[in-house]
């Protein structure tokens, strides 16, 4: 996949209120608002003064439709401030894109240009207690009843549950159906039945919500269930995290860098046998691997970003490697950078043993690592066959026929063969 990566004009104004947004609201908070456990309303009503929430929502209805490497920038200098508040700003997109991807006009109409203004947050009820990386296992119910569906059960791990307005809730509608089980259905805050019952009391990202989010037989029009067709639901599930996970990447490039910017600052600070640590070799080599692999991850995720705004349609594989291995980055980078503070670092007197906590779930959340490198592996094989002539024989395959008109077979060991005929 080789796409321009370009950076619009729009694309890094955008970036740069993120980073003052960040610097001025987001930073000075994040200790308080980490031991507190508490949402940053202040900076959320920064960012939509700042017409940040436009960044993902296309231009018909009220956004910037600056596409995902512009969403990925935003979130990269919220997250470096505040991983926690990074993801409290992208999953607005995690759960819009059901709908920006396969709502309906009226649709789209009706809830994104609240969302682009700011007036409304987002969340996405996926994960339940009993189908996480099984995604298509839900539990939960929508039946239908007349105009309405009648939702009922639990979700787990919703972000921004509370703070969200509108959420994007997968549901079973046809029980019996194997490929075609499931749809997305719009709830908003306040709807009779739906509650938010467990907030988590959480290791990292405090700033934003975790909760339970219960449906008690809450009843929605049937304009409500995106795309207004039963069974798309895991489909555009599917096609909301190829769009996202650039987004948590980004969120992880953040992270790392932020990790990063303190440990080398500590390092140049912090003096030990009448010289500053970052002039040892050892520390050196820890700083530079960091910077290596932040800027690698960096670049993995605005080329798939690039991929996805290019609307290439095969970038799931792309969307799993940037996500994993800037997650991956992350903890690494955060892990070392603690290491360079020392005891220090294990202490929360500074800012780096947050960023230690809050690196721990991006390799978690939207699909483990574990889950991103099946689905690599499994695009991985399904590309084989354009490659199949480079290892004419393997042994056991009784006899192939080739494009050139050479076959190979156990007696031949392919190559003689195929060379003779070509
Ligand atoms: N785009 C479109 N369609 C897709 C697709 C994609 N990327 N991937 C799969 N599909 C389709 C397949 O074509 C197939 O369609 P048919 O039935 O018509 O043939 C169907 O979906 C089923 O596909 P699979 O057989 O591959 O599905 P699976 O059950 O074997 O597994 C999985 C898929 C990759 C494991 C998936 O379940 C998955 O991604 N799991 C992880 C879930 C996840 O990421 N959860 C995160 C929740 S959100 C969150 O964490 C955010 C937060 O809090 C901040």
């Amino acid at each position: 996949m080789r796409e321009n990566i370009v950076f619009s004009e729009q694309a890094k104004e955008l970036a740069a209120k993120a980073r003052e947004i960040a610097e001025k609201h987001v930073r000075p908070n994040a200790a308080k608002y980490d031991k507190l456990q508490q949402y940053n309303y202040d900076a959320a009503k920064a960012v939509a003064e700042a017409g940040l929430f436009k960044t993902f929502i296309p231009k018909q209805y009220g956004g910037h439709g600056a596409g995902i490497l512009a969403l990925a920038m935003v979130t990269e200098e919220l997250a470096k401030a505040d991983s926690g508040f990074g993801v409290a700003f992208a999953v607005n997109a995690l759960g819009s894109f059901p709908i920006i991807l396969g709502g309906t006009e009226e649709q789209k109409q009706k809830w994104l240009p609240q969302i682009a203004r700011g007036e409304k947050f987002v969340a996405f009820c996926l994960s339940e207690k009993f189908a996480g990386s099984d995604a298509s296992g839900l539990a939960v119910t929508a039946e239908e009843d007349g105009d309405h569906y009648v939702i009922r059960g639990e979700k787990k791990w919703t972000t921004n549950g509370g703070v969200a307005d509108i959420y994007s809730v997968f549901c079973v509608t046809d029980p019996t159906s194997k490929s075609r089980r499931i749809s997305a259905i719009v709830v908003e805050k306040g709807t009779p039945g739906f509650s938010v019952k467990k907030v988590e009391d959480k290791m990292g990202i405090r700033t934003v919500p975790v909760v339970e989010t219960h449906f008690d037989n809450v009843r929605v029009p049937k304009f409500n269930l995106i795309g207004g067709r039963p069974g798309m639901g895991f489909t555009h599930a599917m096609q909301t995290l190829d769009c996202a996970r650039p987004g948590v990447a980004a969120q992880a490039v953040g992270a790392a860098q932020g990790a990063l910017d303190l440990a080398l600052v500590y390092a140049s600070r912090r003096r030990q046998f009448d010289a500053p640590i970052s002039s040892f070799q050892m520390v050196q080599k820890m700083l530079a691997d960091m910077a290596m692999k932040t800027e690698a991850a960096r670049w993995l995720v605005y080329a798939t970003a690039a991929a996805v705004d290019a609307g290439r349609k095969d970038t799931t594989k792309m969307a799993a490697m940037s996500k994993c291995f800037a997650t991956d980055t992350a903890m690494e980078v955060a892990t070392d950078a603690v290491q360079i503070f020392g005891g220090y670092g294990f202490m929360e007197d500074y800012p780096i043993a947050k960023c230690f906590r809050d690196a721990k779930i991006l390799q978690i959340y939207e699909g483990t690592n574990q889950v991103q490198r099946m689905v690599i592996a499994r695009n991985l094989v399904k590309e084989v066959s354009e490659l199949s002539h480079l290892v004419p024989y393997i042994p056991g395959e009784v006899q192939q026929t080739y494009k050139n008109g050479g076959t190979i077979s156990a007696e031949n060991q392919g190559q003689p063969a195929v060379a003779a005929k070509a």
